[in-house]
């Protein structure tokens, strides 16, 4: 397990002796309608953190209310900070909700929704 020290931890002036951390965040997700199948998105799940780069993580991918998702886990590197997942929605007009990952010996797991309209 590589350990990396966060850039503003070494540029603050009052933390002397910055001690290594691992750790694995997660930023918003970003999601796009296909412009064909209007119950096909994209959702791409993005992370940051002070992992070393070729670090393997998990991104994991679920859906409720029906919504099936491509893939449920994915073997990725820390250093790609994203991976897009497609998600097929089942019906015309429906809140979708989807919960997503990253995991390696830190986690996260978030559950957010988008409202699906044709
Ligand atoms: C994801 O896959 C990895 C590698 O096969 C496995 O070690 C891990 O337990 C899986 N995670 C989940 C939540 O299924």
């Amino acid at each position: 397990m590589g350990v990396t020290i966060a850039n503003y931890a070494i540029k603050d002036p009052k933390i002397h002796n910055p001690v290594p951390v691992h750790e694995v965040l997660p930023l918003p997700v970003v999601i796009t309608q296909d412009h064909i199948n209007k119950r096909k998105y994209f959702v791409e799940s993005k992370w940051f953190g002070t992992l070393d780069s070729d670090e393997e993580v998990f991104a994991i991918f679920h859906c409720e209310n029906g919504a099936k998702a491509s893939q449920f886990n994915v073997t990725k590197s820390f250093s790609d900070f994203k991976h897009t997942f497609e998600v097929i929605v089942p019906k015309k007009s429906q809140i979708v909700t989807c919960r997503r990952g990253i995991f390696d010996i830190d986690s996260f797991r978030f559950f957010f929704k988008f409202e699906h309209k044709e």
